[in-house]
């Protein structure tokens, strides 16, 4: 796939996506933010192992929101901008297939959002983490008040809201915002690769149902409890299980066919 300001490498099924604006430090703009849709509903199309979302450089995963299209905004346009990050944002939370964010510098707004959208994420000692809207008088808008909830509890991301602090990698590893803190962009992406690599040596399906499982707990109106019991009783209609179980019994590695 050819992209403006996203750069698509496919390779032994692990899709990276590369946000490549380094010189305004991957801000999303308005172009990036429906490529990376563009992107997202490909991959959907594609039988892959795992996604990897990452930052151009060594300076930024993302920015935030490009301030530059601020201006002029009116409450119809801003809430169709923020509409559209959320609806985007829950595209990535919702693939069945892990989704990795590698988070090499700033992560800031839209950026901490953007991760936060992502299934793990795993940091470079220069990671930055933040959500400093309240400096230009806005809050975040792509789901950052209740994300950064979901992973730090109520005080410590009202912090981060209320002072626009940023907080660095080690940091966000010890409130449970980062999985992993890697020395560099490198090994960052190798980790990442390793336990998208374990992952697919699971049922694909019992994954898919993981994730949605997980999501299921922070949904308005739906009883996690009541899902699990559904996605446990619907993964008995597959060949996988059977194929689990009898691998198990016959001492054996399975091998799962996604169905
Ligand atoms: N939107 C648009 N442009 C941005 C941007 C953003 N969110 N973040 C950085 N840039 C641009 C800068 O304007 C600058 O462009 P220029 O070279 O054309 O002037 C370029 O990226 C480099 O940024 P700069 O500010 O010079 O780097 P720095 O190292 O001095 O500071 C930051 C880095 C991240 C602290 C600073 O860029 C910043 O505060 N960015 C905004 C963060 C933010 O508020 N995000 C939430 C937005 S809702």
């Amino acid at each position: 796939m050819e992209f403006k300001n996203l750069l698509w490498n496919l390779e032994d099924g692990i899709l990276t996506i590369t946000i490549n604006r380094a010189d305004k430090l991957n801000a999303l703009n308005g172009e990036t933010i429906v490529e990376i849709q563009t992107a997202f509903e490909q991959a959907k199309q594609e039988t892959l192992k795992g996604i990897i979302v990452t930052g151009a450089g060594e300076k930024a995963f993302v920015a935030g929101a490009d301030i530059s299209e601020f201006n002029g905004l009116n409450i119809d346009n801003a809430k169709a901008l923020a509409q559209r990050g959320h609806d985007i944002f829950f595209l990535i939370e919702q693939m069945s297939v892990p989704v990795i964010a590698v988070v090499n510098g700033f992560a800031l707004g839209g950026g901490c959002e953007l991760s936060m959208a992502c299934h793990l994420r795993i940091a470079t000692p220069n990671a930055k983490f933040g959500q400093p809207e309240v400096n230009l008088g806005i809050i975040a808008g792509y789901g950052g008040t209740q994300r950064l909830i979901q992973y730090i509890g109520k005080a410590k991301a009202l912090e981060l809201h209320l002072t626009a602090d940023m907080i660095d990698a080690q940091t966000a590893l010890n409130l449970g915002l980062v999985n992993y803190v890697e020395a560099d962009k490198s090994t960052a992406i190798e980790k990442a690769k390793n336990i998208i690599n374990k992952i697919a040596t699971k049922g694909p399906v019992a994954i898919a149902k993981v994730i949605e499982c997980t999501n299921a707990y922070f949904k308005d109106g739906v009883d996690g409890f009541d899902y699990e019991v559904n996605a446990f009783a619907s993964l008995f209609h597959t060949e996988d299980v059977k194929e689990g179980v009898n691998a198990f019994l016959e001492k054996r590695k399975p091998e799962f066919k996604g169905k």
